[in-house]
């Protein structure tokens, strides 16, 4: 299969739908002296911490190339590119803007609108700089407040240009991997931490809302969470799997749209409470424009003597990064998010898959990424005639780049990136895409 089809009558062929490719700071730019340190520096340099012990100093060397990857974003026709910006590249240690960062993004935005590309910009892709860690970063309360200092210089600065103000990219992988398992920066462990940073994440987020509708009221403003759902293969597993499904995916929204957090928070011992001070819940929960949604995979959980629930080996077919193909999980949590919650108008802001791509006589042949695409195409499909107002696709990402703890070693990119050359060259599931919205 080398294109992608939908029903000639899905409201995803009709022109108001978006679709985009999207990327972040981190994972692309490089220009590591061009800016502060932040905290995926620091854990890159620390011993074992990034499987083939990379950085992202260069990473796709965006930070020089970013005119010729607007151009490859431009020939793949898309309506919209997801970008995020590096908080350490455009704040100066003492709060003040970086006029020069702050150009640099200008610049891009600019030649995004030139060619009637929508810009989608995230304002926290995970990089923070280093020395708010060093002042305890997001289990500090300050660093929400700092946040918000930053999204209110940055909109500024932005004016009328951007299209969509994400606040967060899944505040999830922040808290909980950065947190309380270490497997992302800052690389701190312990279940006394995950929920305190998570609160400090959704406190800035809802501090920020308000700045970015006063400084920006005519972009869409909104955040992006990740889901990974829940299920269990048998009914004596199904607690198990619900716990797991309010401590991974239910945590961060349910405050957005409910004012509190999962019934299991009156379960969980003090010292793993999150710090919530009178109020905090009103300020998290301000309405949205959006919601940003990030679909990868499912988990199955079953129950255990020692640990509330255990997750389960993913059955086949999995991906290059072991993560198991299975799209009517995607389907399923849009229709039930969708029950749950008064939703705004959905974003996917994320999907895709890493593959062991090979490149030869300049073509990569990744079938199976085209055949994933195809799939979570057909499952979002699904979900908007159930009634999911989804309004826009993203393909993470546009070109493969630095992927956290997995460095370069694992490929997400519907466009192959030759990081000795830095040559970019369009696979076969970026091709079907753009043929897909060309075709609309
Ligand atoms: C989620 C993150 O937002 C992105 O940075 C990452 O590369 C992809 N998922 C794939 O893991």
């Amino acid at each position: 299969m080398n294109k992608y089809k939908l029903p000639s009558n899905s409201a995803m062929l009709k022109k108001d739908f978006t679709f985009g490719v999207a990327t972040a700071s981190f994972q692309i730019e490089g220009g590591v002296s061009n800016r502060l340190p932040c905290i995926w520096d620091t854990f890159c340099a620390t011993e074992g911490k990034i499987a083939d012990n990379s950085n992202g100093d260069i990473a796709c060397d965006h930070y020089n190339l970013w005119q010729q990857d607007i151009e490859l974003i431009n020939s793949l026709g898309v309506d919209a590119y997801r970008l995020s910006i590096s908080w350490p590249r455009v704040i100066n240690q003492d709060g003040s803007a970086n006029q020069e960062g702050i150009n640099y993004y200008i610049q891009i935005l600019d030649a995004l609108l030139a060619k009637n590309i929508k810009p989608f910009v995230t304002l926290y892709h995970w990089d923070l700089p280093q020395h708010l860690e060093g002042n305890g970063g997001w289990l500090n309360r300050e660093t929400a407040y700092q946040f918000k200092e930053y999204a209110d210089v940055i909109t500024k600065a932005f004016g009328d240009r951007v299209h969509s103000y994400a606040t967060f990219n899944e505040p999830f992988c922040s808290s909980y991997l950065g947190y309380e398992v270490g497997i992302h920066a800052p690389g701190i462990k312990g279940k006394e931490f995950g929920r305190k940073a998570a609160h400090h994440i959704l406190l800035a987020h809802g501090l920020a809302m308000p700045v970015l509708q006063k400084n920006s009221p005519k972009s869409l403003n909104g955040i992006v969470l990740n889901f990974t759902p829940c299920y269990a293969n048998t009914e004596a597993d199904q607690a198990a799997s619900d716990y797991a499904d309010q401590y991974f995916n239910q945590w961060y929204i349910k405050p957005l749209f409910d004012k509190a957090y999962p019934e299991i928070i009156n379960t969980m011992p003090d010292w793993q409470q999150p710090d919530i001070q009178d109020g905090d819940m009103d300020i998290i929960a301000q309405p949205i424009d959006f919601l940003g949604i990030n679909f990868y995979t499912r988990a199955i959980y079953t129950s255990d003597e020692d640990e509330i629930y255990r997750q389960l080996p993913p059955p086949a077919p999995i991906t290059d990064i072991g993560w198991e193909i299975y799209p009517a999980a995607f389907t399923s949590l849009l229709t039930s998010l969708n029950e749950l919650y008064e939703l705004p108008p959905v974003y996917i802001t994320e999907n895709g898959a890493a593959m062991a791509d090979t490149i030869e006589d300049d073509k990569v042949s990744d079938f199976d990424r085209v055949n994933y695409y195809q799939l979570h195409l057909n499952a979002v499909n699904d979900a908007i005639e159930k009634g999911v107002n989804v309004v826009g696709y993203f393909a993470w990402s546009l070109m493969d780049n630095f992927e956290w703890a997995e460095g370069y070693l694992k490929r997400f990119g519907i466009v192959y990136v030759d990081y000795k050359t830095q040559k970019r060259t369009i696979k076969q599931s970026g091709l079907a895409y753009r043929d897909l919205i060309s075709n609309r």
